[in-house]
């Protein structure tokens, strides 16, 4: 009787599953907006094109927009009255790149509006940036996503972890999102390109464990670099490549660095210090596994808690919400 019941609990959830998986389609917008992949990609092509950063800004976006309520561009939302937004939370006060999917959204709403959603935009947006230098799709994105009400800067804490999380954290933060120890790790891999402030990592150069140390972990000749990139205490503008001379480059450098234990965070350093986990850092050394792992994590991450159907809205503006 027992088995029976194990045996329809896992069918149970297994179609569950499948259906989460179904969710999101491949050009979900064929009939009702032809152009719109096409124009995401052309405009942001063309703002790629004079700026070699936007692919690490977009990115990271998409993955803050992700991690808080699911990918629906509850991100994108400006405060409006007293209940603080995302945006305004602490790790979000350093995202860039909101003007291009404004832009993106007002030349789409020209076409067909009110049918895309911002928080398709900006998954397409993202895959766009980081594949410019490619000149083709690094990963499938699928599409269908709806575009949610409500963003509330106290949730960003508890969701999104902090540079200096440990493994443990980082795999049970990420399991909340029904995202894997491999996806963990692949998607660490996004800190192959962008830049990160002092900030952000000088506790690991300065005061460790709370009287004036360097965390042992962190390669002593980088560490020495880093203190003289950033002095303390940490100042608010500076920024330092996360992946050193190959940071507008995506590339397969950032595992090898994390080998040398030169990850710039504990979260990249915690990477080895798992079995699993560090064995799934060697094997993302080699390009073909790191790009074909990356894209197979960008469409788990890009489909956590989706609005789809009839859920949410299309925006008309993916800074406020319908009136
Ligand atoms: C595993 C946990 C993660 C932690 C603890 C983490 C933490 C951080 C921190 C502290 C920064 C620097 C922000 C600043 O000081 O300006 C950063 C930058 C960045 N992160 Fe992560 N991150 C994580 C995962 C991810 C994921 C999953 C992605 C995307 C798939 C991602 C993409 C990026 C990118 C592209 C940048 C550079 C942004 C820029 O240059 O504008 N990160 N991350």
């Amino acid at each position: 009787m027992k088995f029976h019941i194990v045996i329809l609990l896992l069918f149970v959830l297994g179609v569950s599953r499948a259906s989460g998986a179904d969710k999101l389609k491949k050009n979900f917008y064929k009939n009702s907006c032809r152009q719109a992949e096409t124009l995401v990609r052309n405009i942001t092509w063309s703002r790629a094109a004079n700026d070699s950063k936007l692919g690490a800004k977009i990115l990271r976006v998409h993955y803050h927009d992700c991690f808080v309520r699911g990918c629906d561009a509850s991100i994108l939302l400006d405060t409006v009255g007293t209940d603080a937004a995302e945006k305004s939370a602490r790790p979000n006060l350093s995202l860039l790149g909101f003007e291009v999917i404004d832009e993106i959204k007002s030349e789409i709403e020209k076409v067909c509006p009110q049918v895309v959603s911002c928080a398709d935009i900006l998954a397409l947006a993202a895959r766009d940036a980081v594949s410019f230098p490619f000149k083709k799709d690094m990963w499938e994105v699928y599409t269908g996503r709806r575009d949610g009400r409500i963003s509330l800067s106290s949730e960003v804490t508890g969701n999104i972890p902090g540079a200096n999380s440990n493994f443990a954290t980082l795999k049970n933060l990420f399991a909340n999102k029904s995202l894997s120890v491999t996806d963990l790790v692949a998607l660490s891999g996004a800190h192959t390109i962008g830049v990160a402030h002092c900030g952000a990592f000088s506790r690991r150069l300065y005061n460790f464990s709370g009287n004036g140390d360097t965390d042992p972990s962190l390669n002593q000749a980088y560490a020495e670099t880093l203190k003289s990139q950033c002095p303390n205490p940490a100042s608010s503008t500076i920024t330092v490549e996360m992946d050193p001379q190959s940071s507008e480059s995506f590339d397969t450098h950032y595992f090898t660095a994390v080998k040398q234990n030169k990850g710039l965070f504990q979260s990249d350093a915690a990477l080895l210090t798992n079995t699993a986990s560090s064995k799934i850092v060697d094997s993302l050394q080699k390009a073909n596994t790191f790009f074909s792992q990356f894209g197979k994590s960008m469409k788990n991450m890009g489909e956590i808690e989706v609005l789809i159907g009839n859920a949410g809205e299309i925006r008309k503006n993916c800074r406020i919400v319908n009136a």
